[in-house]
């Protein structure tokens, strides 16, 4: 990473946070744009802060012309599988005609490199993993089809513009910041880990697990859980890559192991040492049994592999976070 400044839109977010972070450690000045529907102002704490919208053409117009930057990594997106099955229209809106409007803004303010959070949700229910980029993409969800429609778009803009992409697909995201700096706070939150952890401290009464007939080893649905720091570090990887001269590609961000449910559970039963209540319930509608990596693409691509391969581990930088949590009461 140069001195390079970094438009990262959605930085105060998740997962935006943690890579504007990284770039920050690494030299480079991340420059955030975030409307802060989901991302948390406390979050966007190591570059300047900009709150508007994606899709605010004249905004982004403005940033990228103070800041001279011809690099921008786009996080901003509506991400509830569930949601998007109720109300589509918000999903095309804010993932497709958004980011038209600022593919199309990036083009005309002379933007070379392009980093895009795609998801393995474009897959929908794969014929066999682990899961490779060169499968079929057939999303079951609205949420899996607008992520797919961004790849399309950014296939095409590449081919007829002067400028280069990475989509990263992005498995099941987890874990935090190992220092405690920030982390996950999602409202509502539907993800496995902090909920399992919100039970074992009696802020739920239990965690339901979604099945237990799926055709894995103990019957719950097995994920690729794939710690937030190895996401950062994989963003920065792909932008010194673009800027290095590499061409366009699409890759999976993932362990390249399968975690089940339950091994979830136990796991964080082991970290927290407390009992966590199970309440065992019938399947979630659109969940695929089982969805895991194979991360050699990125490994050729990008010399990226991830660190954070034991789940115990995952687990303790989530309780660390929830910790920090209370005493900052966030
Ligand atoms: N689960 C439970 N109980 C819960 C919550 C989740 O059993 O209370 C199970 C789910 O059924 C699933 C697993 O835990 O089997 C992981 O669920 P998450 O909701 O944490 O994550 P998903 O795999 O459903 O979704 C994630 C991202 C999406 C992305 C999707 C791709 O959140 O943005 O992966 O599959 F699209």
């Amino acid at each position: 990473m140069d001195s390079r400044s970094v438009l990262v839109i959605g930085g105060a977010g998740y997962i935006g946070s943690h890579t504007c972070k990284r770039i920050s450690q690494l030299g480079g000045k991340p420059v955030v744009l975030d409307n802060l529907s989901m991302g948390h102002d406390w979050a966007a704490m190591y570059g300047p802060l900009y709150v508007g919208d994606a899709g605010d053409s004249a905004y982004v117009k403005q940033i990228l012309d103070e800041h001279d930057i011809d690099s921008v990594i786009h996080f901003a997106a509506c991400a509830y599988v569930g949601e998007s099955m109720t109300n589509p229209g918000k999903y095309f809106r804010n993932n497709v005609t958004a980011m038209q409007t600022l593919l199309d803004r990036c083009i005309e303010s002379g933007v070379k490199n392009f980093i895009f959070s795609s998801s393995c949700a474009t897959y929908g229910v794969p014929n066999e993993t682990p899961i490779r980029e060169d499968m079929p993409q057939k999303p079951i969800n609205p949420y899996g089809e607008t992520k797919l429609i961004g790849e399309q778009m950014l296939h095409w803009y590449s081919q007829c513009h002067d400028f280069n992409y990475v989509a990263l697909r992005y498995f099941n995201a987890c874990g935090d910041d190992p220092d405690g700096e920030i982390g996950e706070v999602h409202d509502p939150e539907t993800h496995l880990i902090p909920i399992v952890l919100q039970a074992a401290l009696g802020k739920r009464e239990y965690i339901e697990v979604f099945g237990t007939d799926y055709p894995t080893e103990d019957g719950t649905a097995v994920r690729d859980y794939i710690h937030v720091s190895d996401l950062a570090d994989a963003h920065v990887r792909a932008l010194d890559y673009l800027v290095a001269g590499g061409e366009s590609t699409k890759l999976n961000l993932g362990t390249g192991n399968g975690i089940s449910v339950q091994q979830v559970v136990d796991s964080a039963r082991r970290v927290t040492g407390r009992e966590i209540p199970v309440k065992y319930g019938p399947r979630r509608a659109g969940d695929p049994p089982a969805l895991y990596a194979d991360p050699s693409k990125a490994k050729e691509a990008l010399g990226w592999e991830a660190q954070w391969t034991d789940i115990d581990k995952i687990i303790e930088s989530a309780w660390n976070w929830e910790q920090v949590r209370i005493k900052r009461d966030l």
